[in-house]
């Protein structure tokens, strides 16, 4: 991990126990005053560094948030419903969370004068128009979670453009890493790590051709770092690798460094599930400064070695 840049700032994590914000906690916390916002829906308490003040509360209750954000320099707004899955199942309370919540933070940043990071999505592009995608390529959301965060990206530019307001929104692409909750609603490396930790099956959704760009959490910490303190503003950056791999040849490689004896098994296609997505991260790296660090093998040999995600 580099020395983060940003220093004696004061910062507001909005989903500060989850598993990508609280990997920001833990970069941020020795060099700057750390206060978390979390209704613990999904985030854990023992994620959290010590040093950091901690308000369970709703990112949709203003109260919470007025209550958090006083006084603060930088917010990392990473509080999200992110599974596309549930927000198929239930659309209401997908975009309560991640569209009205984003929205509300956002008016608050602005009484504030605070600037706001973003976690945005590559779920926003939808079926990609082409591969590797770039931040002006069409935007064609196949589920309620890609419409909600397409939402909030386009709030967080619009907030810049009418307000002043200084906004990034990072539009991550398959996050993964240890800290990463490993359950129906998780992200597919989480999943077939810890079962092939214990030997179980692999499912795969669909025939395992389509493809994702897996990122480190550790990379996407960085591009967070960087967009808090980058001589931008009102814009939009994808956070992924540049690479991008079948989730066949994902759960071969897993099976592969946890030295499993999982089959795989098939099974009908997920609905909302986007075929191919693949960043074209020429835009970070040229105006952020940002370098992925972590190479999907790299990166699976580190959860293999901790024996999953959850350890
Ligand atoms: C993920 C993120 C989402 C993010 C998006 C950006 C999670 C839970 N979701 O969505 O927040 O905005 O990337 O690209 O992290 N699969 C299987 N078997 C399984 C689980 C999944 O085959 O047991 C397949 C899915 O059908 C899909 C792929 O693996 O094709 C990835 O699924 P998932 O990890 O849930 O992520 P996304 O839907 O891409």
């Amino acid at each position: 991990m580099v020395d983060p840049p940003l220093s004696d700032a004061t910062v507001l994590i909005t989903g500060g126990a989850g598993f990508i914000g609280s990997r920001l906690a833990h970069a941020l916390v020795s060099d700057n005053e750390v206060t978390i916002l979390d209704d613990f829906s999904n985030g854990e308490a023992g994620r959290v560094p010590g040093e950091a003040t901690v308000v369970e509360g709703d990112i949709r209750d203003r109260e919470s948030i007025a209550e958090t954000i006083r006084g603060a320099d930088v917010v990392f707004h990473q509080a999200a419903l992110v599974s596309v899955a549930e927000s198929i199942e239930d659309p209401l309370e997908s975009h309560g969370r991640n569209a009205t919540g984003t929205l509300t933070l956002l008016e608050a940043a602005r009484d504030h004068d605070a600037r706001v990071v973003l976690a945005s999505s590559a779920a926003i592009y939808g079926r990609p128009a082409r591969i590797p995608v770039s931040e002006d390529d069409p935007k064609a959301p196949t589920s309620p979670y890609g419409l909600e965060k397409l939402t909030a990206d386009h709030y967080a530019r619009l907030y810049n453009e009418l307000y002043g307001l200084e906004t990034i929104a990072l539009r991550y692409f398959n996050v993964y890493g240890s800290g990463q909750p490993a359950n129906d609603y998780s992200g597919v490396v989480s999943v077939f790590v810890d079962r092939a930790c214990d030997d179980d099956p692999l499912t795969i959704f669909g025939d395992g051709k389509q493809t994702r760009d897996f990122v480190h959490v550790d990379d996407v910490v960085r591009a967070n770092l960087r967009a808090a303190t980058a001589d931008r503003a009102g814009e939009a950056y994808n956070v992924g690798t540049g690479t991008r791999v079948t989730i066949a040849e994902l759960a071969e490689s897993i099976i592969d460094v946890t030295d499993a004896d999982s089959e795989l098994v098939y099974d009908d296609p997920r609905e909302g599930d986007v075929r191919h997505s693949e960043a074209d991260i020429t835009k970070a790296r040229t105006e952020l400064g940002y370098e992925p660090a972590v190479s999907l093998e790299a990166g699976l040999r580190m959860l293999a070695e901790n024996g999953g995600t959850r350890r």
